[in-house]
């Protein structure tokens, strides 16, 4: 598929056929997560697949408890990745502090749009998740201090074909040598 139409045929997807994702396209969607640029080049990064149907239910009755129920549509995707994230490296930390910004969040976005890009181009369905209980999922991994789920991704063969979700035009959001 042409770059340009994975971009724009991409989108959200809520609803997924009951049919298991073969490892080989997982594993290409985090091979081009894998080759993401961060900050530093510090990779500030761990996915963790969730394809056993048994062990991804435990998972989202964790991350999907309490006021974060609103995403339980999310556990009938065949697979659900958790993306932990650790600050970074010293170098990128340095950088955080001067700027005042977090690093490893921007990388993390590019390395997971590669993902679900690579994943639309493949014929499958994605969706970020950032309404999930992080610390519940934290704690059914067992990760160490300083290691968060930051968010998720849903992953499967689509069932549903929605229809773009509205942007702003390019006059909005676009301007040239000044701002606005
Ligand atoms: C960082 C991030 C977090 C998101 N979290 C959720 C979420 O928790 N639940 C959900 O249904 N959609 C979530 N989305 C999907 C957005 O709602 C969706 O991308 C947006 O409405 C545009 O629609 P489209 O992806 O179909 O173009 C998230 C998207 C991003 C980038």
């Amino acid at each position: 598929m042409e770059l340009e139409q994975v971009i724009s045929q991409r989108r959200s997807i809520r609803k997924y056929q009951d049919k298991p994702v073969e490892r080989e396209k997982i594993n290409a969607c985090l091979e081009a997560a894998r080759l993401a640029p961060s900050a530093c080049n510090s990779q500030p990064w761990h996915f963790v697949v969730f394809d056993d149907p048994q062990v991804k239910d435990a998972f989202c009755k964790e991350a999907f408890s309490g006021v974060y129920a609103m995403t339980k549509w999310a556990a009938a995707a065949p697979v659900i990745i958790a993306v932990v994230s650790d600050a970074g490296n010293f170098t990128s930390r340095i950088g955080n502090f001067f700027r005042r910004t977090e690093f490893y969040l921007l990388d993390q976005g590019i390395s997971c749009e590669h993902l679900v890009l690579r994943a639309q181009d493949l014929g499958l369905g994605t969706c970020w998740i950032g309404w999930l209980n992080g610390e519940k999922a934290a704690k059914f991994l067992h990760l160490p201090k300083g290691k968060k789920v930051e968010h998720l991704i849903a992953m499967g063969y689509p069932a549903e074909n929605p229809a773009p979700r509205p942007r702003q035009t390019l006059e909005e959001i676009v301007s040239y040598n000044k701002y606005k």
